[in-house]
């Protein structure tokens, strides 16, 4: 890692992402909320509360969907790379925008009568044995249940103390929270006769998102069935396929993940994929000042040696690699974490 790394920061960066952040969902909310308050006037029109609670729930829907399609998207292509940063502060903000969603609803729709909102949620509406009839918001609640959980654990104090395995495993839950919401919306448009439009929209939501997550792993897939087999050697892919100080993740034919990095403009190396702090994936990282450096947190390894620049200790495996007919070859056998090896170079 860097000299100048410290575990956690609020740095400059970080601050000007999260005024972003908000900005944007004064943008979105102003915008829905005009848009609607233009029927205003209608006989079907309804209550600017209904309004706030249907753009707030869209907004943390439409950001959860931002979340599940950075990770595809910076898969196959490296210019949306620069997105998995800070990934976590709009996790969290997705969450808090949730959070002010269920909180007009139990004000607006379960808090005026004698017995507690959380209660009536869940004794209000008794159509328990009919899909299209169940008490929709219960898919929401199950759903939040699972985004609370991510946002509360997604300190870096949790991922060390649960171990990044764990970590990673809960946090795969937020496609399972996806398909709650998914369901909560599509129940929650049926009961309350929402638009044909809306549906629409969801459908398209889900569609991107669904074949976006194929896409890159079909292409994986693919880029891992074209190596061929010489020996220990494997084919991987053209050496000028990658973008000078970027990186690609390959999955050799023995199970090894690793991440092959083009810097210097002509020089390629290949390390173990795993970063030695928590797990990062080091192929969505990229070559800063001579060094890999991990998208999680920033920990650094030299290239030729896959080892922390001093006073730092980490070391990954590195693997040998040649060029043969412009295209890059890696010998499967790892070497011994921070063993030096030399780059291949273009010609
Ligand atoms: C305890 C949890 C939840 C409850 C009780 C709840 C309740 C509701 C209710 C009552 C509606 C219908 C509002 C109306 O049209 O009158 C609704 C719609 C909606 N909710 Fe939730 N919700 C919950 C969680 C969530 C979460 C976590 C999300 C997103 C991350 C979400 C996203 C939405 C969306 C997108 C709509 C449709 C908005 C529209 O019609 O434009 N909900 N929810």
């Amino acid at each position: 890692m860097s000299a100048d790394y410290q575990a956690v920061q609020w740095n400059k960066l970080k601050k000007v992402y999260d005024l972003f952040i908000i900005i944007g969902l004064i943008v979105y909310l102003g915008i829905f909320v005009s848009i609607s308050l233009l029927n205003y006037d209608q006989p079907q029109a309804i209550s600017p509360v209904i309004i706030l609670i249907r753009a707030l729930g869209s907004c943390a829907f439409l950001m959860l969907h931002i979340i599940l399609i950075i990770g595809p998207l910076a898969r196959l292509s490296s210019i949306f790379k620069p997105l998995l940063y800070n990934r976590r502060h709009f996790g969290v903000s997705m969450c808090i925008v949730a959070t002010a969603h269920i909180g007009l609803v139990l004000i607006w729709y379960y808090g005026y009568g004698v017995i507690s909102p959380l209660y009536a949620l869940f004794i209000s509406n008794p159509n328990y044995e009919s899909f299209a009839r169940f008490p929709f918001e219960l898919y929401g609640a199950a759903a939040y249940l699972i985004i609370l959980l991510m946002a509360l654990t997604s300190h870096d104090f949790w991922l060390k103390l649960f171990s990044a395995p764990v970590w990673k495993i809960l946090h795969m839950l937020v496609y399972l929270a996806y398909g709650l919401l998914v369901i909560h919306v599509l129940t929650g448009f049926i009961q309350t006769e929402g638009s044909l439009s809306n549906l629409y929209l969801l459908a398209t939501a889900v569609i991107i998102v669904v074949s976006l997550h194929l896409t890159s792993a079909f292409r994986e897939w693919q880029r891992d069935k074209r190596n061929t087999d010489d020996g220990e050697w494997v084919k991987l892919c053209p050496a000028r396929s990658i973008t000078n100080e970027h990186g690609k993740g390959f999955t050799l034919k023995n199970g090894d993940k690793i991440a092959v990095f083009r810097y210097d403009n002509n020089k390629i190396v290949a390390v173990a994929n795993a970063c030695a702090h928590q797990n990062g994936p080091l192929c969505e990282g990229r070559v800063v000042n001579g060094n890999i450096v991990c998208p999680w947190h920033g920990y650094e390894y030299i290239p030729t040696t896959g080892r922390s620049p001093s006073p730092f200790t980490e070391k990954l495996a590195t693997y040998k690699v040649r060029i043969k007919n412009r295209t890059i070859q890696v010998n499967q056998k790892p070497n011994p974490p921070g063993t030096p090896t030399k780059a291949a170079i273009i010609r």
